[in-house]
């Protein structure tokens, strides 16, 4: 609890006409600050809100970009404050008031955080949310093949906005189009180009940054080793990215789409064993990604498990029948499963957004499904799974309530790039990503019955997946992997959870943070802590 005793000890250089009576409370101190430190005058009655003055706006402006329904729970603290900014100088003067303050706060793009990071500070208090969500523009300049995208649009509209000013451009980062282009790209950014064209962070050519000192800097200030680990070492650690410039990518006028699911009664196990063999090797172009969920049976009480194959080929119909005719026939692809149509209405069909939904619905910058209580966890594989071991996913499936595993393939690109080019070190040699989840409709995922399960299942996976380290996704936060005590930690612990999001690299960020951040003002439970390497 910082806030009652710091006010007394900061109110003397905050307000010293007030010294005689109450403590000023933070929000006044935090106003009057930004007021003394922002270029433009900030209009508090559009950018603050507060639980006890504001409080049914709070709670939408709170919850409404929130993915992960658990970290809303009545038992989460809850921020002091919401900060929406609507001027880079505002930004600027929140990170040098939270800094005079002592003022912990947690910067919210999109609002996807896996563990709720953005929106939920469960070991620091008070704290404020810096919500960049009005930040949206995206200028895209075909004659440079880039666009300047602002940390609060979403991947959806950056998508939009490029194919409305050409049918042959796009940008190869994430499948779900309300991801918040700010912190996606910090932590990697895979999507269904990353075989063509690596990931999102392999595609960055410049960024704008505010550092610990409300600076704002470009890649040429910031120098190349914080550009380097902002490209990967993950969202919150460095300072708050105010956009990105990307370097757009060649796509064909007309791509290829496909969902083709096959259950247990239809060879799903052998279909899959058989997957992890060729989807790693295919063509560049094509990408096929399997979900795996339990579903019911029509007219019995029994479920099976549903693999579906979901797929985006860059080409046509003929030629992807053709390649799928000799490297995977036992999938049994027909022209009838294959849809011919853009790159941006392949966005919406990889989504599982039905076709009836016009691509306008990307500028609402909101997600399609409805947001969820979840619980997730990652692994990359390196050697193909045994049919055996595939049948115990199944038997854990059948037994939860709402399972959920996406399979990504990696290679072709991915593999050529290395694993010191940007943080993200999970490249050659792996076959595929896994994602390992579990829903429910209520709070009760947070309960021992679904957390047991989860985690059953990934100790059960440790035979066949990547070892020493048995690394992880940073974009899909696994706060299980270990935290840091109020953002800190010591090198040796945090590599603990450090290497398995980034192997060798961990110790390059762990330097970058020290000299960059030295005051750890940007922190939380699995930031990049500021200490020797
Ligand atoms: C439904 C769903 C689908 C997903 N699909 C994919 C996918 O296809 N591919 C993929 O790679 N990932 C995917 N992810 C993971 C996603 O990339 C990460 O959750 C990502 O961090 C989301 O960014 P955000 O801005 O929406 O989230 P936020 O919750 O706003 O931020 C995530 C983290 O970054 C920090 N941060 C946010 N904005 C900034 C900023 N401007 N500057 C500095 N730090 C910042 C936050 O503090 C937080 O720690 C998915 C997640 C969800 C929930
Ligand atoms: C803001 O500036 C005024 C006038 O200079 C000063 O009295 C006050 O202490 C400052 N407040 C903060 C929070 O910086
Ligand atoms: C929230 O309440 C504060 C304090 O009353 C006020 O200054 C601010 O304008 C309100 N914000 C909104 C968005 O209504
Ligand atoms: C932009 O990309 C196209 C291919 O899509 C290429 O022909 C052109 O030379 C590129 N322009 C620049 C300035 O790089
Ligand atoms: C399953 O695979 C076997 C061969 O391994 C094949 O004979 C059978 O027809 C397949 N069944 C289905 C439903 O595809
Ligand atoms: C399920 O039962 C309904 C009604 O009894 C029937 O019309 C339908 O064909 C059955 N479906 C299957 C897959 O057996
Ligand atoms: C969730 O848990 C509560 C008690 O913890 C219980 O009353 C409720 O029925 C549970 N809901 C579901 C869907 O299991
Ligand atoms: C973090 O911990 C180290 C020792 O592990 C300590 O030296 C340092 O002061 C701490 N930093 C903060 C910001 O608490």
């Amino acid at each position: 609890m910082a806030s009652p005793l710091l006010l007394f000890v900061l109110l003397p250089l905050l307000a010293p006409s007030l010294t005689f009576s109450l403590p000023l409370p933070l929000q006044s101190a935090f106003q009057q600050c930004l007021n003394n430190n922002s270029k433009n005058p900030v209009p508090f009655s559009k950018t603050l809100f507060s639980p006890a003055a504001n409080s049914s706006v709070f709670t939408s402006v709170l919850s409404n970009p929130a993915q992960n329904l658990r970290y809303l729970l009545p038992s989460v603290p809850k921020p002091l404050l919401i900060f929406r900014p609507l001027r880079i100088s505002h930004v600027q003067a929140a990170v040098i008031c939270a800094g005079k303050l002592g003022f912990h706060f947690r910067v919210r793009s999109g609002g996807h955080d896996y563990e709720g990071l953005s929106y939920a500070a469960e070991t620091e208090s008070p704290f404020l949310i810096l919500d960049l969500s009005r930040f949206r523009k995206v200028d895209v300049d075909i004659a440079s093949n880039t666009t300047w995208v602002q940390a609060g649009a979403t991947v959806g509209e950056a998508y939009y906005r490029i194919a409305q000013k050409s049918p042959t451009h796009g940008f190869p980062a994430g499948l779900c189009t309300s991801l918040g282009i700010g912190g996606h790209i910090t932590g990697g950014a895979y999507g269904s180009m990353m075989r063509k064209y690596g990931l999102g962070v392999d595609n960055v050519v410049d960024a704008r940054i505010i550092d610990a000192n409300g600076n704002l800097l470009n890649r040429r200030k910031m120098g190349e080793d914080v550009f380097w680990a902002i490209r990967g070492g993950a969202g919150g650690s460095f300072g708050v990215i105010v956009a990105w410039k990307l370097k757009l990518v060649t796509v064909p006028k007309t791509v290829t789409v496909f969902n083709v699911p096959r259950t247990l009664e239809q060879n799903a196990t052998k279909l899959l064993y058989k997957w992890q063999q060729i989807a790693p090797l295919l063509n560049d172009e094509l990408f096929i990604r399997v979900l795996i969920l339990a579903t019911p049976i029509a007219n019995s009480t029994k479920r099976t498990v549903t693999t579906t194959y979901n797929a985006l080929f860059l080409g046509n119909s003929n030629r992807l029948l053709n390649i799928m005719g000799s490297k995977f026939p036992e999938l049994g692809l027909t022209k009838k499963d294959c849809v011919e149509t853009s790159w941006i209405k392949s966005i919406l069909f990889i989504a599982g957004i039905p076709a009836t939904v016009a691509p306008e619905f990307l500028l609402q910058g909101k997600s399609f499904a409805a947001a969820g209580f979840f619980k997730a966890k990652s692994d990359f594989v390196r050697e193909p799974i045994p049919e055996k071991a595939i049948e115990g996913i199944w038997r854990r499936f059948l037994k939860e309530d709402f399972p959920l595993s996406i399979w990504n393939p990696f290679g072709g690109e991915m593999g050529r790039i290395s694993e010191s080019a940007t943080p993200f070190p999970h490249r050659k040699g792996t076959l595929f990503m896994i994602q390992w989840l579990t829903a429910s409709l209520d709070g009760n995922v947070s309960s021992a019955r679904h957390m047991d399960w989860i985690r059953e299942l990934y100790r059960y996976m440790a035979p066949y997946v990547s070892k020493s380290p048995r690394t992880a996704y940073v974009n899909y936060r696994d706060l299980d992997l270990g935290v840091n005590k109020k953002g800190n930690a010591s090198f040796s612990e945090a590599n603990v959870w450090g290497r398995r999001y980034f192997k060798n690299n961990f110790g390059r960020l762990v330097k970058i943070k020290a000299k960059f951040d030295p005051q750890n003002l940007f922190r939380h439970e699995q930031s990049i802590p500021a200490v020797r390497a």
